[in-house]
């Protein structure tokens, strides 16, 4: 199987130095539109996908991101493997803006969007208990480590429904008590569903704030966040310009499984 890569993430990571044959692209999908067009074209010997979570112009909250919509649109364009990038804020004092960090686990406190493509008519449990795919997740932190930026290997993210920022108590409370390290409002349901698609994931959390529980730094705002995202663009831009050499054309099973999730999943009967 050929390897395609799939990269949901804001509008400084799409303007990739050659990408070929580029071209915006509209996806219909069972379940509405996607978020946006999706930029495909070819990197370094490898197709690429590329959509803006939020759309061109910032247009869809983490609330009403069409997370089910996104990642149908990329497995019907054949995407094997997902990159998610976002913005995050941090839990830890070492994992400081600018930095970071490819998380393995999340805890969902999301609470009103759509989780699963199951349901009615086909009733399907995957597993989630490794959300995210270490052969992928192992790519990302060499190639950001190649791109020149601090790179911590591992981490609990913390899915919160927004779109207000957490109260200091919550802050507190995911970090003492929950033990996360760091906290996004769109990582949930997007690696839920991208697993029930057989797809690997990997979420690359771009730290941007320490939240609100670090006594020495002031409440988020949003006015700090896009700051440290646009002086990160270049690096998230370096690490995705990576990953093609890294990941290479021929794509073998993935040893964890990702691409074969529902094989023990689905309880309704074929004929049903
Ligand atoms: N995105 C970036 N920083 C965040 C924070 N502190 N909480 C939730 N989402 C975020």
């Amino acid at each position: 199987m050929n390897t395609m890569l799939g990269v949901i993430g804001g509008s400084g990571l799409y303007q990739i130095e050659g990408l070929d044959k580029a071209e915006w692209i509209s996806v219909e999908t069972l379940w509405g539109d996607p978020s946006d067009q999706i930029l495909t074209g070819i990197l370094d010997g490898i197709r690429m996908a590329f959509l803006p979570r939020h759309g061109r112009g910032h247009v869809h909250s983490p609330s009403t991101v069409p997370y089910r919509a996104n990642i149908d649109a990329l497995k019907r364009l054949g995407v094997t493997d997902v990159i998610s990038v976002s913005a995050c804020g941090s839990f830890r004092e070492e994992m400081a803006p600018g930095d970071f960090v490819i998380v393995d686990q999340f805890i969902d406190r999301t609470t009103a969007r759509e989780t699963s493509f199951f349901g009615s008519g086909c009733v399907a449990h995957v597993s989630v208990a490794h959300p995210t795919c270490p052969r992928l997740g192992a790519a990302c932190t060499e190639a950001a480590g190649a791109a020149g930026v601090t790179v911590h290997d591992g981490g609990t993210y913390l899915a919160m429904e927004g779109p207000q920022f957490s109260t200091l108590a919550e802050s507190k409370m995911y970090r003492e008590v929950w033990g996360a390290d760091v906290i996004g409002m769109t990582n949930m349901p997007e690696a839920k569903l991208a697993r029930e698609a057989e797809l690997c994931y990997a979420s690359v959390a771009m730290i941007t704030d320490y939240d609100s529980w670090h006594p020495a730094h002031g409440e988020v705002d949003v006015t700090q966040i896009i700051a440290t995202l646009m002086g990160n663009a270049d690096k998230g831009r370096e690490m995705v310009r990576r990953l093609p050499a890294l990941l290479g054309p021929d794509r073998a099973p993935c040893p964890h499984g990702c691409d074969r999730a529902l094989d023990n999943a689905v309880l309704t009967a074929p004929e049903a």
